[in-house]
Protein backbone atom coordinates (compact mmCIF):
# COMPACT_ATOMS: atom_id res chain seq x y z
CA UNK A 1 0.00 0.00 0.00
CA UNK A 2 2.73 1.89 0.77
CA UNK A 3 3.23 1.59 -3.17
CA UNK A 4 0.93 4.72 -3.59
CA UNK A 5 3.08 7.09 -1.56
CA UNK A 6 5.94 5.88 -3.43
CA UNK A 7 4.03 6.75 -6.98
CA UNK A 8 2.98 10.03 -5.21
CA UNK A 9 6.17 11.32 -4.61
CA UNK A 10 7.28 10.48 -7.35
CA UNK A 11 4.61 12.19 -9.81
CA UNK A 12 4.51 15.24 -6.91
CA UNK A 13 8.17 16.03 -5.84
CA UNK A 14 8.38 17.41 -2.28
CA UNK A 15 9.76 20.94 -3.68
CA UNK A 16 6.86 20.83 -6.04
CA UNK A 17 4.41 20.10 -3.22
CA UNK A 18 6.07 22.63 -0.93
CA UNK A 19 5.88 25.27 -3.84
CA UNK A 20 1.70 24.84 -4.45
CA UNK A 21 1.42 24.64 -0.27
CA UNK A 22 2.70 28.44 -0.20
CA UNK A 23 1.16 29.62 -3.44
CA UNK A 24 -2.09 27.67 -2.32
CA UNK A 25 -2.54 26.74 -5.76
CA UNK A 26 -4.34 23.53 -7.30
CA UNK A 27 -2.36 21.52 -8.94
CA UNK A 28 -3.98 18.37 -11.58
CA UNK A 29 -1.53 15.38 -12.69
CA UNK A 30 -3.62 13.48 -15.14
CA UNK A 31 -2.46 9.52 -15.34
CA UNK A 32 0.05 10.45 -12.18
CA UNK A 33 -0.33 7.16 -10.59
CA UNK A 34 -0.64 4.54 -13.11
CA UNK A 35 -2.80 1.32 -12.14
CA UNK A 36 -4.73 2.51 -8.74
CA UNK A 37 -7.67 0.10 -9.15
CA UNK A 38 -6.36 -2.46 -6.36
CA UNK A 39 -6.20 0.39 -3.62
CA UNK A 40 -9.59 0.36 -2.36
CA UNK A 41 -12.93 -0.64 -4.39
CA UNK A 42 -16.56 -0.38 -4.33
CA UNK A 43 -16.52 -4.12 -3.09
CA UNK A 44 -13.72 -3.73 -0.32
CA UNK A 45 -16.06 -0.52 1.22
CA UNK A 46 -19.32 -3.19 0.75
CA UNK A 47 -17.23 -5.81 2.83
CA UNK A 48 -16.15 -3.19 5.22
CA UNK A 49 -19.58 -1.46 5.53
CA UNK A 50 -21.21 -5.86 6.14
CA UNK A 51 -18.66 -6.60 9.09
CA UNK A 52 -19.40 -3.48 10.83
CA UNK A 53 -15.74 -1.68 10.66
CA UNK A 54 -16.99 1.61 9.81
CA UNK A 55 -18.74 3.60 12.47
CA UNK A 56 -22.08 5.67 11.53
CA UNK A 57 -20.55 8.73 12.39
CA UNK A 58 -17.68 8.40 10.10
CA UNK A 59 -20.30 7.90 7.05
CA UNK A 60 -22.50 10.75 5.55
CA UNK A 61 -24.41 10.20 2.38
CA UNK A 62 -25.20 13.16 -0.05
CA UNK A 63 -28.58 12.90 -2.23
CA UNK A 64 -29.49 15.85 -4.99
CA UNK A 65 -26.50 18.07 -3.43
CA UNK A 66 -28.06 17.90 0.16
CA UNK A 67 -27.00 15.78 3.56
CA UNK A 68 -29.44 13.28 4.31
CA UNK A 69 -29.99 12.49 7.73
CA UNK A 70 -29.43 9.00 7.80
CA UNK A 71 -31.11 8.09 11.16
CA UNK A 72 -34.05 9.95 9.68
CA UNK A 73 -34.06 7.58 6.32
CA UNK A 74 -33.76 4.64 8.75
CA UNK A 75 -29.70 4.07 7.37
CA UNK A 76 -28.75 4.24 10.64
CA UNK A 77 -30.63 2.34 13.68
CA UNK A 78 -29.34 2.35 16.84
CA UNK A 79 -26.28 4.50 16.55
CA UNK A 80 -24.93 1.23 13.71
CA UNK A 81 -24.98 1.91 10.12
CA UNK A 82 -27.87 -0.84 7.78
CA UNK A 83 -26.11 -1.23 4.38
CA UNK A 84 -28.83 -2.51 3.03
CA UNK A 85 -30.42 0.62 3.60
CA UNK A 86 -27.38 1.87 2.35
CA UNK A 87 -27.14 0.03 -0.82
CA UNK A 88 -31.06 1.48 -1.62
CA UNK A 89 -29.87 4.98 -0.90
CA UNK A 90 -26.98 4.55 -3.17
CA UNK A 91 -29.90 2.92 -6.05
CA UNK A 92 -31.11 6.88 -6.06
CA UNK A 93 -27.99 7.97 -6.97
CA UNK A 94 -25.97 10.34 -4.81
CA UNK A 95 -22.83 10.10 -2.87
CA UNK A 96 -21.36 8.71 0.18
CA UNK A 97 -18.33 10.09 2.06
CA UNK A 98 -16.61 7.65 4.77
CA UNK A 99 -14.05 9.84 7.00
CA UNK A 100 -11.46 8.23 9.06
CA UNK A 101 -11.32 4.94 6.54
CA UNK A 102 -8.04 4.58 8.19
CA UNK A 103 -9.90 3.34 11.50
CA UNK A 104 -11.57 0.53 9.53
CA UNK A 105 -8.68 -1.13 7.25
CA UNK A 106 -5.46 -2.04 7.83
CA UNK A 107 -4.05 -1.02 4.54
CA UNK A 108 -5.34 2.55 4.56
CA UNK A 109 -4.19 2.65 7.91
CA UNK A 110 -0.83 1.89 7.08
CA UNK A 111 -0.82 4.20 4.21
CA UNK A 112 -2.10 7.22 6.36
CA UNK A 113 0.91 6.32 8.58
CA UNK A 114 3.33 6.65 5.70
CA UNK A 115 1.73 9.65 4.46
CA UNK A 116 2.05 10.97 8.07
CA UNK A 117 5.84 10.13 8.64
CA UNK A 118 6.36 11.54 5.07
CA UNK A 119 4.45 14.78 5.68
CA UNK A 120 5.14 15.23 9.28
CA UNK A 121 1.77 16.04 10.34
CA UNK A 122 -1.48 14.46 11.34
CA UNK A 123 -3.31 12.81 7.65
CA UNK A 124 -6.70 11.22 7.43
CA UNK A 125 -8.08 9.28 4.99
CA UNK A 126 -11.46 10.07 3.10
CA UNK A 127 -13.52 8.06 0.89
CA UNK A 128 -15.91 9.40 -1.46
CA UNK A 129 -18.20 7.00 -3.64
CA UNK A 130 -20.38 8.20 -6.15
CA UNK A 131 -23.23 6.57 -7.37
CA UNK A 132 -24.76 9.27 -10.12
CA UNK A 133 -24.03 12.91 -10.93
CA UNK A 134 -25.20 14.60 -7.40
CA UNK A 135 -22.69 15.06 -5.00
CA UNK A 136 -21.72 17.58 -2.06
CA UNK A 137 -22.87 21.10 -2.50
CA UNK A 138 -20.17 24.17 -2.61
CA UNK A 139 -18.04 23.55 0.63
CA UNK A 140 -14.22 24.02 1.06
CA UNK A 141 -12.26 21.52 3.73
CA UNK A 142 -10.25 22.78 6.65
CA UNK A 143 -6.97 20.51 5.70
CA UNK A 144 -4.59 20.22 2.23
CA UNK A 145 -5.82 17.50 -0.41
CA UNK A 146 -4.10 15.00 -1.85
CA UNK A 147 -6.88 13.12 -4.47
CA UNK A 148 -6.48 9.96 -6.00
CA UNK A 149 -9.08 8.74 -8.51
CA UNK A 150 -9.50 5.39 -7.87
CA UNK A 151 -12.58 4.74 -10.74
CA UNK A 152 -14.49 6.44 -12.93
CA UNK A 153 -14.40 9.79 -13.71
CA UNK A 154 -15.34 13.54 -11.62
CA UNK A 155 -15.74 16.90 -12.73
CA UNK A 156 -14.54 19.31 -9.95
CA UNK A 157 -15.36 22.84 -10.28
CA UNK A 158 -13.00 25.63 -8.13
CA UNK A 159 -14.77 29.34 -7.47
CA UNK A 160 -12.91 31.68 -6.42
CA UNK A 161 -9.73 32.14 -4.11
CA UNK A 162 -8.65 29.88 -0.91
CA UNK A 163 -10.17 31.51 2.10
CA UNK A 164 -7.07 32.66 4.56
CA UNK A 165 -8.64 31.45 7.44
CA UNK A 166 -9.61 27.78 6.48
CA UNK A 167 -9.04 26.02 10.06
CA UNK A 168 -12.61 24.53 10.02
CA UNK A 169 -14.46 23.33 6.91
CA UNK A 170 -17.57 25.16 5.64
CA UNK A 171 -20.79 24.84 3.52
CA UNK A 172 -21.43 27.56 1.74
CA UNK A 173 -23.65 29.58 3.30
CA UNK A 174 -26.94 29.70 1.15
CA UNK A 175 -27.62 33.63 1.71
CA UNK A 176 -24.37 34.59 0.11
CA UNK A 177 -23.51 34.93 -3.62
CA UNK A 178 -20.76 32.43 -4.69
CA UNK A 179 -17.58 33.55 -5.73
CA UNK A 180 -17.91 32.95 -9.52
CA UNK A 181 -16.33 29.33 -11.06
CA UNK A 182 -12.45 29.79 -11.34
CA UNK A 183 -11.43 26.87 -12.59
CA UNK A 184 -12.16 23.57 -13.42
CA UNK A 185 -10.54 20.29 -13.67
CA UNK A 186 -11.80 15.94 -15.05
CA UNK A 187 -10.14 13.74 -12.47
CA UNK A 188 -9.78 10.25 -14.00
CA UNK A 189 -8.20 7.11 -13.18
CA UNK A 190 -5.15 7.58 -11.79
CA UNK A 191 -4.98 11.16 -11.71
CA UNK A 192 -3.80 12.70 -9.29
CA UNK A 193 -5.19 16.28 -7.62
CA UNK A 194 -3.60 18.47 -4.67
CA UNK A 195 -6.46 20.86 -3.34
CA UNK A 196 -4.91 23.71 -0.50
CA UNK A 197 -7.25 24.12 2.18
CA UNK A 198 -10.08 26.46 2.29
CA UNK A 199 -10.05 26.49 -1.57
CA UNK A 200 -14.29 25.74 -2.44
CA UNK A 201 -15.26 23.40 -4.53
CA UNK A 202 -18.16 21.45 -6.04
CA UNK A 203 -17.76 18.44 -7.76
CA UNK A 204 -20.12 16.60 -10.73
CA UNK A 205 -19.58 12.59 -10.96
CA UNK A 206 -19.57 11.34 -14.64
CA UNK A 207 -21.31 8.61 -13.41
CA UNK A 208 -20.03 5.69 -10.86
CA UNK A 209 -16.81 7.21 -9.36
CA UNK A 210 -14.57 6.33 -6.46
CA UNK A 211 -11.98 8.57 -4.97
CA UNK A 212 -9.91 8.92 -2.04
CA UNK A 213 -8.41 11.54 -0.01
CA UNK A 214 -5.29 12.10 2.09
CA UNK A 215 -6.58 14.99 3.93
CA UNK A 216 -3.42 16.66 5.30
CA UNK A 217 -4.53 18.27 9.06
CA UNK A 218 -3.77 22.17 9.06
CA UNK A 219 -3.84 23.53 12.24
CA UNK A 220 -3.35 27.48 12.82
CA UNK A 221 -1.65 27.96 16.28
CA UNK A 222 -4.74 29.77 17.41
CA UNK A 223 -7.17 26.64 17.40
CA UNK A 224 -4.53 24.35 18.58
CA UNK A 225 -5.74 23.78 21.95
CA UNK A 226 -9.59 23.48 20.65
CA UNK A 227 -9.25 21.46 17.92
CA UNK A 228 -10.75 18.39 18.13
CA UNK A 229 -8.74 16.34 16.36
CA UNK A 230 -5.81 17.26 17.41
CA UNK A 231 -6.71 17.21 21.01
CA UNK A 232 -8.61 13.82 20.74
CA UNK A 233 -7.54 10.40 22.19
CA UNK A 234 -5.56 8.89 19.56
CA UNK A 235 -8.08 6.95 17.39
CA UNK A 236 -7.87 3.10 17.81
CA UNK A 237 -7.82 1.25 14.75
CA UNK A 238 -11.46 -0.80 15.07
CA UNK A 239 -10.96 -3.11 12.38
CA UNK A 240 -10.32 -6.87 12.70
CA UNK A 241 -7.12 -6.97 11.62
CA UNK A 242 -4.70 -6.17 14.19
CA UNK A 243 -1.86 -3.64 13.34
CA UNK A 244 0.15 -3.56 16.31
CA UNK A 245 3.22 -1.52 14.92
CA UNK A 246 1.98 0.78 12.46
CA UNK A 247 -0.33 1.62 15.59
CA UNK A 248 2.07 2.22 17.85
CA UNK A 249 4.54 4.44 15.13
CA UNK A 250 1.08 6.24 14.73
CA UNK A 251 0.45 6.74 18.56
CA UNK A 252 4.34 7.80 18.99
CA UNK A 253 3.72 10.65 16.50
CA UNK A 254 0.89 11.76 17.68
CA UNK A 255 2.02 11.50 21.62
CA UNK A 256 5.42 13.64 20.10
CA UNK A 257 3.02 16.04 18.37
CA UNK A 258 1.28 16.52 21.82
CA UNK A 259 4.38 17.12 23.64
CA UNK A 260 5.06 19.53 21.42
CA UNK A 261 1.35 21.68 21.87
CA UNK A 262 2.12 21.40 25.91
CA UNK A 263 5.48 23.87 24.95
CA UNK A 264 3.64 26.03 22.36
CA UNK A 265 3.52 29.58 23.44
CA UNK A 266 0.64 31.80 22.01
CA UNK A 267 1.47 34.71 23.91
CA UNK A 268 3.41 37.79 21.15
CA UNK A 269 7.08 36.28 20.74
CA UNK A 270 9.45 38.64 22.28
CA UNK A 271 12.96 36.92 21.21
CA UNK A 272 14.74 39.75 22.67
CA UNK A 273 13.38 40.02 26.18
CA UNK A 274 15.68 39.45 29.24
CA UNK A 275 15.26 35.50 29.98
CA UNK A 276 13.59 35.16 26.84
CA UNK A 277 13.26 30.85 26.29
CA UNK A 278 13.30 29.70 22.75
CA UNK A 279 11.11 26.32 22.06
CA UNK A 280 10.63 24.08 19.32
CA UNK A 281 7.79 24.01 17.26
CA UNK A 282 6.26 21.74 14.99
CA UNK A 283 2.83 21.99 15.69
CA UNK A 284 1.82 24.21 13.10
CA UNK A 285 0.81 22.89 9.14
CA UNK A 286 2.50 20.26 7.39
CA UNK A 287 6.38 20.53 7.74
CA UNK A 288 8.22 18.30 5.49
CA UNK A 289 12.11 17.59 5.99
CA UNK A 290 13.77 16.58 2.81
CA UNK A 291 17.10 16.99 1.20
CA UNK A 292 18.25 19.63 3.51
CA UNK A 293 15.42 21.65 3.37
CA UNK A 294 13.00 22.35 6.28
CA UNK A 295 9.44 23.54 5.58
CA UNK A 296 6.67 24.36 8.18
CA UNK A 297 3.34 25.87 7.19
CA UNK A 298 3.85 28.08 4.04
CA UNK A 299 8.18 29.29 4.60
CA UNK A 300 10.66 27.00 3.75
CA UNK A 301 14.38 27.73 4.69
CA UNK A 302 18.21 25.45 4.57
CA UNK A 303 18.74 23.31 6.79
CA UNK A 304 22.66 24.45 7.64
CA UNK A 305 25.02 22.99 9.94
CA UNK A 306 24.33 26.05 12.32
CA UNK A 307 20.42 25.68 12.29
CA UNK A 308 20.47 21.59 12.94
CA UNK A 309 22.83 22.08 16.36
CA UNK A 310 20.05 24.87 17.15
CA UNK A 311 17.36 22.34 16.40
CA UNK A 312 19.55 19.39 18.15
CA UNK A 313 19.27 21.32 21.05
CA UNK A 314 15.76 22.24 21.69
CA UNK A 315 15.41 18.83 20.98
CA UNK A 316 16.05 18.26 24.38
CA UNK A 317 13.62 21.39 25.99
CA UNK A 318 13.20 24.56 25.93
CA UNK A 319 16.24 26.54 26.11
CA UNK A 320 17.48 30.08 27.07
CA UNK A 321 17.62 32.21 24.09
CA UNK A 322 20.96 34.25 25.43
CA UNK A 323 23.01 30.58 24.44
CA UNK A 324 22.45 30.11 21.92
CA UNK A 325 23.14 30.87 17.70
CA UNK A 326 21.33 34.21 17.21
CA UNK A 327 21.51 34.27 13.74
CA UNK A 328 20.20 30.92 12.94
CA UNK A 329 17.71 31.22 16.10
CA UNK A 330 16.16 34.91 14.53
CA UNK A 331 16.16 32.69 11.48
CA UNK A 332 14.32 29.74 13.01
CA UNK A 333 12.02 32.16 14.41
CA UNK A 334 10.90 33.89 11.22
CA UNK A 335 10.21 30.86 9.73
CA UNK A 336 7.88 29.48 12.21
CA UNK A 337 10.06 26.71 13.65
CA UNK A 338 10.40 27.88 16.94
CA UNK A 339 8.88 30.00 19.36
CA UNK A 340 10.14 32.45 21.62
CA UNK A 341 8.39 33.01 25.36
CA UNK A 342 9.81 34.34 28.20
FE1 LIG B 1 -14.31 18.63 -0.19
Amino acid sequence: MSDLITAIRAALPDETLRERMRARAILHLPGALGAVRSVYSLDMLGAALARRAIPADHVSFYLANRKIDLEKVQAVSDGVLRPAALRTLALQGGTLVVRHLETADPEIHGLVCEAERWLQGPVLAGLVASFGASALPLHYDGEDLLIVQLAGAKLWHFHGDPEPACALPSESDPGTPEPPLAHAVMMRQGDLLYVPCGQRHRCVPQGDSLHLGLLIRNAPASRIFDDPLLTAPVQRFSGIESLPEAARRRSDLWAARRAHMLHLDLETPDPDAPGAFAIWNLSLPPAITNEGKLVAGRTSMTATPAILALIDNLRDGPQPAASLDRAALNALAAAGFVRIRR
